[in-house]
């Protein structure tokens, strides 16, 4: 190997840096010359969008310095850009699209790159695994702070996300408790919900929705007047992002909550439906795009830069189509092809959920 590239590609994850940094200087260790390209693929496949010239982009060891602690990609992101399916507008207007991957592939050998390492989530990796198909050598690196790609125990980001989720959950238990609301603090989980669940569970939540089990509202009504026989008269609701109702319908309030409506709606629903079936008082706070961003957490940090030495190990034993992966105490490599487009639930018999129904939280689906 002479040149290997990075990409980030797909939403950002706390940890990314570290992969960077790690891929960087374990691939210059071994003599090797790293490039990155800019926002996913785009920087190669679109470099008129970079009047500087800057769409690939020298990794050297001081461009990867002191970068470890920070949040985001220095190589920036984006979710557009695919290039097994890449927009390309008609003479007429309309935009159609393109697999351009055999061009992606061709500008590869252009430049000398012997292999790609693409850290992302479960796009990118889909990408990374049609390129290698077509014969571009490719390690992926799991990206998500959902924490939801099959055959890792887990990914960089999500243990940020967590423990900032908590901070905020924390902080909402005294204002909640002095005014004896309900709060319904929504939480990023696309299709999973092992952060509403990691961090409802570490802060002591009285409920939490997950997508994994389609909620029914009268249930975590009930936990709230229960506890308010009890003398509390606050509640905390977790509720990840994707999280659905029974039927697809909040039934109190008589609308539909369809799988089509935009994501990021559903903790106002949940309150609004509270309100109507407790008479309590509620707020909703959606943290959204903040567990996303910032620091990353010691323990994401590790894992990234175990993740980026772990790929370039990887290219030097002469692996080709598989992704680094968490099997502790160990990091080593699964197929590509064995992670993409599915996604890793939580079990609902998983000793955390069991943990929580033991601490009588509540996840809509049994009265309490
Ligand atoms: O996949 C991670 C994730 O954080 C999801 O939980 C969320 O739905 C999504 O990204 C939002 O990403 P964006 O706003 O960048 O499209």
């Amino acid at each position: 190997i002479k040149r290997i590239a990075l990409s980030t590609g797909g939403g950002d994850a706390p940890g990314l840096n570290a992969v960077i940094r790690a891929a960087t200087l374990a691939a210059r260790n071994r003599g090797w010359d790293v490039v990155g390209i800019r926002d996913g693929f785009n920087g190669l496949m679109a470099p008129e969008e970079y009047p500087r010239g800057d769409g690939v982009i020298e990794l050297s060891r001081e461009s990867v310095r002191g970068i470890v602690h920070t949040g985001g990609t220095i190589l920036g992101t984006t979710n557009r850009g695919n290039p097994t399916a890449y927009p390309v507008q008609q003479p007429d207007g309309s935009w159609v699209e393109e697999d351009r991957s055999d061009e992606l592939i061709a500008k590869f050998r252009e430049r000398e790159i012997d292999a790609l390492v693409t850290i992302g989530g479960d796009g990118s990796l889909t990408i990374g695994n049609h390129l290698h198909e077509r014969g571009l050598r490719v390690i992926g690196v799991p990206k998500t702070i959902d924490n939801d790609l099959e055959n890792t125990q887990s990914t960089f980001g999500f243990h940020t996300a967590v423990d900032f989720a908590a901070q905020c959950i924390d902080r909402l238990f005294s204002t909640a408790t002095s005014h004896g609301r309900v709060i319904v603090v929504e939480v990023m989980g696309r299709y999973a919900g092992w952060i509403a669940l990691h961090s409802g569970v570490a802060c002591g939540a009285h409920a939490v929705l997950i997508p994994e089990i389609e909620f029914d509202l009268e249930p975590v009504a009930e936990t709230i007047r229960q506890r308010e026989e009890r003398g509390a008269k606050f509640s905390i609701v977790v509720v990840a992002e994707g999280a659905r109702p029974q039927g697809g319908e909040v039934s109190v309030l008589g609308k539909a909550v369809g799988q089509a409506e935009k994501l990021g709606g559903v903790g106002q629903k949940v309150a609004d439906g509270l309100t109507a079936l407790t008479g309590k008082e509620s707020r909703v706070v959606v943290l959204g795009h903040l567990i996303r961003g910032g620091s990353p957490t010691a323990y994401d940090r590790l894992l990234g830069l175990r993740f980026g030495a772990a790929a370039i190990r990887a290219l030097e034993e002469g692996k080709d189509g598989i992704m680094v992966a968490l099997n502790p105490p160990t990091v080593d490599y699964v197929p590509l092809a064995s992670v993409t487009k599915r996604q890793k639930h939580v079990p609902i018999d998983c000793d955390t959920m069991l943990t929580a129904r033991d601490m009588g939280i509540n996840f809509g689906d049994e009265m309490p």
